[in-house]
């Protein structure tokens, strides 16, 4: 969707996509470049994919730079905003989306291992938010949130992360009534099962085991694209959307939607109906 003027300039809009180097991340840096968003690419470490990034996203008609910051640091955070406002000198669209954690059962979890979860998904995002504010500087600007199913549903690994989750989602709700005043929305998207590193990282030797339980349980019987998930973001920060903010939008084919255990059940009771609708 090409996106209207909204700021009377004439230009392009510019996001900022946290880890946007892959993944995910990636997906949503190039559904933007298409709706009509110059872009700014985050990433932690890996420079060549970053770059890799930034290319696909120029073939796209984007300019678009790759600007190198842990977001588990404060002040690399600030650096960030300070090469966006050098570069740009504004910004309509913030993407938190960077997320990292160690997939263990709580009782294995360390203090390093709490404190750097919590530090790149809540400390990170609040800086994040503290920071593009100004450089939304009164222009209707969007703030979306990556959330995921764990921050409702218990998956093996991912308490740590579910708890960040959580709180990135009530951090969305305060964000959206505080921000509503300025004209900036502020809303999550939770994703199911998507195929990207960390999903292949968590699932390990039982990765297509656990897709095909995804699939199972789904609605849609099918694994989610990144895509999928891309499209909702692009929507939310679409003129379309402009009534649309302290909501989390859920993205999982209807996986969370399902009872689990009753799944089996579910497939007797609907061939049992189905037989008898047709006989
Ligand atoms: N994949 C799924 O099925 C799924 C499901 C539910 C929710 N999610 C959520 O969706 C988001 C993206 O997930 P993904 O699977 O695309 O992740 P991913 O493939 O692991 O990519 C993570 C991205 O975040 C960057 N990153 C990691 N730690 C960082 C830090 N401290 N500072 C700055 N950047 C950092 C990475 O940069 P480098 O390349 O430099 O390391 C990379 O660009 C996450 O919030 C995740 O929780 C994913």
């Amino acid at each position: 969707m090409t996106q209207p003027d909204e700021t009377g300039q004439g230009g392009r809009k510019v996001a900022l996509i946290t880890g946007s180097s892959r993944g995910l991340g990636r997906s949503i840096a190039e559904h933007l470049a298409r709706s009509g968003h110059d872009i700014v690419v985050n990433y932690r470490r890996n420079a060549d994919l970053a770059q890799e990034s930034v290319q696909r996203l120029e073939q796209l008609g984007a300019r678009a730079i790759a600007i190198q910051a842990d977001l588990e640091s404060t002040e690399e955070i600030d650096a960030m905003f300070d090469g966006v406002q050098a570069q740009f000198g504004r910004l309509d669209v913030l993407v938190n989306n960077a997320a990292a954690t160690a997939f263990k059962p709580l009782l294995e979890l360390n203090d390093t291992n709490v404190q750097r979860t919590l530090r790149l998904s809540v400390n990170g995002f609040v800086r994040c938010v503290q920071q593009a504010v100004p450089l939304m500087d009164g222009r209707p600007g969007r703030v979306v949130a990556i959330s995921g199913v764990d921050s409702s549903h218990y998956m093996p690994g991912h308490g740590l992360l579910g708890a960040a989750k959580a709180a990135v989602e009530s951090l969305v709700r305060a964000f959206a009534l505080e921000l509503g005043p300025r004209g900036i929305t502020v809303n999550g998207v939770r994703p199911g099962g998507f195929e990207t590193d960390s999903s292949r990282i968590y699932g390990g030797s039982q990765y297509e085991f656990l897709r095909e339980r995804f699939i199972a349980q789904s609605g849609i019987k099918d694994f989610g694209t990144v895509d999928d998930m891309a499209g909702a973001v692009d929507y939310l920060v679409s003129p379309d959307a402009r009534y649309v903010t302290g909501h989390v939008i859920v993205v999982d084919g209807g996986l969370t939607a399902n009872l689990g255990e009753l799944d089996a059940i579910n497939d007797a009771t609907r061939n049992h109906h189905m037989g008898r609708v047709n006989s």
